[in-house]
């Protein structure tokens, strides 16, 4: 076990690298152009955003967060265990090696890396995450729950980072990427390759990495998952209008974009998107945008793999895969991989 470090008590430290407002703007500005229309899907999370993502995880429709949790917490020792067993296979010295330090991208609320820290015991937590709020609140409660880890907070676009600001609790330690909630699957399959290098870079050529991978299943399944009953999925979708209101001046009326989540079976993902109820026009950032009824905004994909899907592209990226944990469904993946090219 870590020993609680001098850092421990103090208040968790936050570095913060968040896109620049002129850079948000070129960003909405690239895909408000597009066609269709589509952002990038960080901008769903401002704060109000965190919040609801929070409230969807708990919608009875949506079960992906329960079953990563189980997951992590019935087989947080045998994933701790390959970790370190991963660890040792590289390492001349027969020595028992140091657990890694853990970054993870795009934390959110962390209620996944808490069974995970209690497994691994590292001496730094990392959390990467565009929403400051949500890093805010999540860094201050790992770290009272883990104060035997060093609890860190960066708030940046993970994708978009050119490295890691220099963080002393990682000079010199192995790394373990931790990219849980299938967040990949918010990446077409191009961007996601491209994301799972940027992961090999920041993590460096030791770095391991555990993932959780949502799996295609029954379409009503997966299309009842992205819209909720309750209506929070639609809530969380229409925010991204009310933010864009607020951060680029714009005059969206949300309630007049219908909110819909559809399976794409030819690209195995769910598409979520607001459609414009008739024909508008609408002020962003400067500029008056047309929007036909029945145009879709895209707000967000989620691409679903099997194990052999994902795993082909992870090797087209970079990676090799040590091994995997499923669910007794067969609804998710937990792969942990190493670098191709690793020592
Ligand atoms: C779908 S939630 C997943 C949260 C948590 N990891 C989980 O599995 O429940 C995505 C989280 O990643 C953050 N996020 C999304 N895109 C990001 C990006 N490009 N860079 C940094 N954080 C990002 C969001 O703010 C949010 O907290």
């Amino acid at each position: 076990m870590a020993r609680p470090s001098p850092n421990a008590t103090a208040a968790p430290r936050l570095i913060d690298l968040h896109p620049a407002p002129a850079d948000l703007r070129a960003l909405v500005l690239q895909g408000m152009d597009r066609q269709p229309r589509q952002l990038p899907a960080w901008l769903l999370y401002d704060a109000e955003g965190s919040r609801l993502f929070e409230a969807i995880c708990d919608q009875p429709e949506y079960s992906l967060t329960r079953t990563e949790v189980e997951l992590l917490q019935t087989r947080g020792t045998a994933i701790a265990t390959a970790i370190s067993n991963a660890i040792s296979d590289t390492t001349a010295t027969a020595q028992r090696q140091p657990a890694p330090v853990v970054l993870e991208f795009g934390a959110g609320n962390a209620r996944k890396a808490s069974p995970l820290l209690g497994a691994l015991a590292p001496p730094a937590y990392v959390a990467l995450d565009i929403s400051r709020s949500a890093l805010e609140a999540t860094c201050t409660t790992l770290q009272a729950a883990h104060p035997g880890t060093d609890v860190l907070g960066v708030c940046c676009d993970y994708g978009a980072a050119r490295g890691l600001p220099p963080i002393p609790a990682l000079a010199g330690r192995r790394r373990l990427g931790f990219y849980p909630g299938s967040s990949i699957g918010n990446f077409e399959p191009h961007q996601a390759c491209a994301l799972l290098g940027q992961f090999r870079r920041l993590l460096g050529p030791t770095g391991l990495l555990l993932i959780g991978v949502d799996q295609p299943k029954a379409v009503e399944r997966l299309e009842a998952a992205y819209n909720d009953r309750a209506g929070v999925s639609a809530a969380f979708a229409r925010n991204l209008l009310v933010r864009l209101n607020r951060d680029l001046q714009g005059n969206f009326e949300p309630e007049a974009f219908d909110y819909q989540a559809h399976w794409q079976a030819d690209h195995s993902r769910i598409a979520m998107a607001l459609v414009s109820r008739q024909n508008q026009t609408v002020q962003l950032a400067g500029r008056r945008w047309v929007f036909q009824a029945g145009e879709a905004l895209i707000t967000e994909y989620s691409v679903k793999y099997d194990p052999a899907a994902f795993l082909a592209l992870a090797r087209a990226a970079g990676w090799r895969p040590l091994q995997r944990w499923s669910d007794d469904r067969g609804d998710l993946s937990l792969h942990l991989l190493a670098q191709a090219e690793s020592p």
